[in-house]
């Protein structure tokens, strides 16, 4: 893959993140991962990247709490795969419900979490939009040339497109690996205790999902805190009135712009796609999800 560097770590034939954590140690960091002393009240937020996984964590964390106020920790801070230290969460008071994320496959997840059927909420994102958010989420952070990630070049987004679930050396193992494996683990009863939404369904109708999240979470939410979270949850709100759509300078491209909330819509993958690549990538949806009962809305 010509726009992922050498220093991205690799595992099992796949590309993951290049946080200090995995590239100082990765199997060290992967072994943590799996051996987690997860407790029942973990909650695990399994997505590929940039399918809405600050914006469920936003939510869920308020829905946890009661009360429709911004997290004043950042998301990352319970990335399996980017947690410096296993201790501190370790050290997290039993009382306190963890909420946990990651974009690892199901395998390098918390084996005791899976296998104790401990909770699971799952975002999934129609991959054209996927594909432009990580494009674009790679570009910027290519353009912060004082970063340490500064490398990351992505290229053009025809060569960023050509590659992006073709290669076998996919980040992440690529989107449709992560997200059949996903629904097999589901049918197979692998994983039981799994909320599923889709991006779209969220965007489009979100009051339906968020009551439905809530009952499984075993929250309390009247309907007013449901349409709160709502609104302080929205893409314009979190955007520029959340604690890291505000303040988080890490989140920041060299432009100024934040990295992690950019459009925040359903399609926009139709000013990146030209009508060739549109047909090449709707026939590789169509080889790779021919065993999937899966449906996307695209628009
Ligand atoms: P775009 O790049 O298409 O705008 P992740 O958090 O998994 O990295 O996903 C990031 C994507 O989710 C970005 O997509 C971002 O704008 C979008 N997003 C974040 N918060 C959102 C919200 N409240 N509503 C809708 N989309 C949101």
């Amino acid at each position: 893959m010509p726009f992922i560097p050498a220093r991205f770590p690799r595992y099992n034939g796949y590309v993951l993140s290049a946080f200090a954590t995995l590239r100082n140690d990765l199997s060290g960091q992967l072994e943590n991962i799996r051996t987690l002393e997860s407790r029942d009240s973990d909650i695990l937020i399994c997505t590929y990247p940039k399918s809405g996984t600050h914006w469920i964590n936003e939510i869920i964390s308020m829905m946890v709490k009661g009360r429709a106020e911004y997290a004043n920790v950042h998301k990352i801070a319970a990335m399996l795969e980017a947690i410096p230290n296993f201790e501190v969460l370790q050290n997290v008071p039993e009382s306190s419900v963890r909420i946990l994320n990651s974009h690892l496959s199901l395998k390098e997840l918390p084996s005791k979490h899976i296998k104790n059927g401990y909770k699971i909420v799952h975002v999934i994102r129609n991959p054209k939009d996927v594909a432009v958010s990580y494009y674009n989420h790679l570009f910027q952070i290519s353009r912060r040339i004082s970063d340490e990630e500064a490398l990351v070049y992505p290229g053009s987004w025809s060569m960023f497109i050509e590659h992006f679930c073709r290669s076998d050396e996919e980040l992440y193992n690529g989107w449709f690996n992560y997200e059949t494996a996903l629904e097999r683990a589901k049918e197979t009863g692998e994983v039981t205790n799994i909320f599923t939404t889709h991006y779209e369904q969220l965007k489009r109708d979100p009051f339906p999902v968020l009551k439905a999240l809530a009952e499984f979470l075993g929250v309390e939410a009247s309907d007013e805190l449901l349409n709160d979270i709502n609104h302080k949850c929205s893409f314009e709100q979190m955007s520029t009135v959340g604690d890291i759509g505000r303040g988080n300078d890490s989140l920041k491209s060299a432009t100024g712009r934040n990295i992690m909330f950019r459009k925040g819509q359903i399609g926009d993958w139709k000013n990146w796609f030209t009508v060739a690549q549109n047909e090449a990538f709707d026939s590789l949806i169509e080889t790779n999800m021919k065993d999937s009962k899966l449906k996307f809305t695209f628009e």
